[in-house]
């Protein structure tokens, strides 16, 4: 039983990979880059393959198909980088590989705390030795309203932790949950846009909310509204975001997602010239702090990810019930 093993980091999963598939008595295939048409024969021989956040389309999953590949599992909790409906006319399944949403609940607040307390500007000064106070002034979060959109497993935990601040805070889901009712209220988005002082998103991407802060929705804001994004780039439709921030309507922004991220991120790009000019922007902005897309990176991520992706794919192939099959 083997399984074919892209994006593996040599320096803190393939001792990890390799241990793993030892103990649950797997063969493994490990290659350091994402799957793509040079290296997708790669997975021939596996009936499983092991992917993180890069583009899985149509071709590819066809291509896998051909090799044999019946399950593939992504080391992440989203995948919506993943073509589903490709998928399923390919025969071939989805699965994931959930881990606890604190890593991502204690990144949201630190670029919440960042961002209003404009940490990006005072480490910049700090470099170039300049000790000045003038423009650094900031906001205390217990003065502020926080809405939070999306009330899963992080938006929730970030609520929670929210709460210690003493901020007010208002939530927005498809959803309610009893327990985010103990810290927060639950309101239309609408009186989120209004009434929030900062935002924080936490919904998956999915066709209904692709480009959920657009230009009509950033007007309905107050001005110098701080926005945090730990979920995914699309949400935000990058030019009327830049704009807000030219024009100063938006604030400060902690974005550890940018949209079309695919293919940048991960990767050292250090000689090269990019084209994805709104990263270029964004990253200008001294009230914009930049990530890339590593709230979710902890020690517990990892091991949890390693080895519940394996096991994944050990019930696959053992035909038995499979928690982690989402598609
Ligand atoms: P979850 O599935 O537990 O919660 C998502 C919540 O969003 C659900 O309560 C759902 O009802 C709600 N929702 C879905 N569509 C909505 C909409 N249109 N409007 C309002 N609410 C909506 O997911 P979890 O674990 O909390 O993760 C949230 C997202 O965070 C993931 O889908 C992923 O995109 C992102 N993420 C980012 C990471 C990073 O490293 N930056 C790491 C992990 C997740």
């Amino acid at each position: 039983m083997q399984v074919t093993v892209y994006n593996c980091r040599p320096f803190d999963e393939k001792a990890l990979f390799t241990e793993c598939a030892k103990e649950l008595g797997l063969d493994i295939v490990l290659c350091g880059d994402a799957p793509d048409m040079d290296n997708v024969s790669l997975s021939r021989g596996s009936r499983c393959v092991n992917v993180i956040t890069s583009k899985i389309d149509a071709d590819l999953l066809r291509a896998f198909r051909d090799n044999g590949v019946e399950y593939i599992t992504t080391r992440t909790i989203g995948y919506d980088h993943i073509d589903l409906e490709a998928a399923k006319a390919c025969g071939i399944k989805v699965g994931n590989a959930p881990y606890g949403p604190n890593g991502v609940a204690d990144y949201t607040v630190m670029l919440i705390l960042m961002s209003i307390r404009r940490m990006g500007a005072i480490l910049g000064r700090t470099a170039l030795q300049d000790y000045t106070l003038a423009g650094l002034n900031g906001r205390e979060l217990r003065d502020l309203t926080v809405g939070v959109i999306g009330t899963g497993r992080i938006g929730a935990t970030v609520v929670r932790d929210l709460s210690g601040f003493g901020c007010r805070i208002l939530a927005y889901d498809l959803y309610e949950k009893d327990e985010v009712k103990q810290y927060a209220a639950y309101v239309p988005i609408d009186r989120i846009w209004r009434e929030a002082d900062v935002i924080t998103l936490h919904t998956p991407l999915t066709q209904d909310n692709h480009h959920l802060i657009n230009a009509r929705t950033i007007a309905q804001m107050k001005d110098g509204v701080v926005i945090v994004n730990t979920a995914r780039g699309a949400l935000i439709d990058s030019d009327a975001f830049i704009e807000a921030i030219e024009n100063g309507k938006i604030g400060a922004a902690g974005l550890d997602v940018v949209e079309n991220e695919f293919g940048l991120y991960y990767y050292d790009h250090k000689s090269d010239i990019l084209k994805n000019r709104e990263l270029a922007l964004l990253r200008s902005f001294p009230n914009v702090i930049v990530s890339h897309h590593m709230a979710f990176y902890t020690k517990n991520y990892v091991e949890t990810v390693v080895k519940d992706s394996m096991k994944s794919c050990l019930l696959y192939m053992e035909g038995k019930e499979n928690p982690w099959e989402v598609h």
